[in-house]
């Protein structure tokens, strides 16, 4: 059986990871979020507040179950926020804690926990960080958004350098989406221009029917996922268009 370790799998692009993961019938989902919308009896939901570092330091062992028959298993740290758009100086002290704490802080401790976990198992074992476009360049409104993003790209890259090392044939890559149709898309539309300058463009990009579809972008994903690992590329951190169709 394939294992696959997903957060967000509730809505948005973590229930197009899932369910396009569940089509296969050699595989299994651990979903993460907090409310449960899947029915599926391969998939197993884990509820869990990943702002809440305590419930998920505490919960942690129940994401990643002993798997000593596992064929793989890969971790996608899919769950983020943007929380309140707005400029620093603008926001509530507790905002940087709140976005840093779901985009950056729980998944480090859950790709801790994975490669602890599974290490010394001879399988795949794979890692992928859903990043952002924003983490290559300034988005004003989204400061803690775009940081939290950067730094998981960091987390990546020196993550695979010290598997590497280690010979442990454990893949790490960051990904970007570009832009997809879900809930944070949305909460983009919503923000007045002088706490998001870019708020028109974005309008634009969704009535001229740019943005991709969950289903389409998370077809890519696992068809990648599926190939034999190890994942070619010279840099952990990639562009959804860089993957092969
Ligand atoms: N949409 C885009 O255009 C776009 C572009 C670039 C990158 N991304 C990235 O893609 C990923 C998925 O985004 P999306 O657009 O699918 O977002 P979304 O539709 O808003 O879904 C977010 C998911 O994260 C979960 N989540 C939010 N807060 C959580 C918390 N406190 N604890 C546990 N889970 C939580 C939600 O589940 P619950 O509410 O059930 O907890 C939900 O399943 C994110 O990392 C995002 O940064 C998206």
């Amino acid at each position: 059986m394939h294992y696959y370790i997903i957060t967000g799998s509730s809505r948005g692009l973590g229930q197009a990871l899932t369910e396009h993961a569940l089509r296969q019938a050699d595989t299994t989902v651990i979903g993460v979020s907090r409310h449960a919308t899947i029915r599926h009896e391969r998939y197993h939901h884990q509820p869990l507040d990943l702002s809440d570092m305590l419930a998920v330091q505490n919960n942690l062992h129940k994401v990643f179950p002993p798997l000593p028959a596992a064929a793989s298993i890969t971790l996608i740290n899919n769950a983020g926020v943007l929380g309140d758009i707005g400029y620093l100086g603008e926001q509530p002290n507790e905002h940087f804690e709140f976005v840093l704490d779901i985009n950056l802080i729980a998944p480090a401790m859950l790709m801790n926990t994975f490669l602890s976990t599974y290490q010394g198992l001879n399988i795949p074992r794979t890692i992928l960080n859903i990043t952002s476009g924003a983490a290559q360049r300034p988005v004003d409104g989204w400061a803690a958004y775009s940081a939290s993003k950067a730094a998981l790209d960091a987390l990546s890259r020196t993550a695979q350098k010290e598997q590497d090392l280690r010979g442990s044939g454990v893949c790490i890559r960051s990904l970007a989406p570009g832009v997809v149709n879900t809930a944070m898309q949305e909460q983009i539309r919503n923000v007045p221009e002088q706490k998001f300058s870019e708020a028109a463009r974005f309008n634009e990009l969704h009535e001229a029917g740019q943005l991709s579809e969950p289903a389409a972008v998370a077809a890519k994903i696992i068809g990648w996922l599926r190939q034999a690992a190890p994942l070619p590329a010279a840099d952990p951190v990639l562009r959804l268009s860089e993957l092969p169709d």
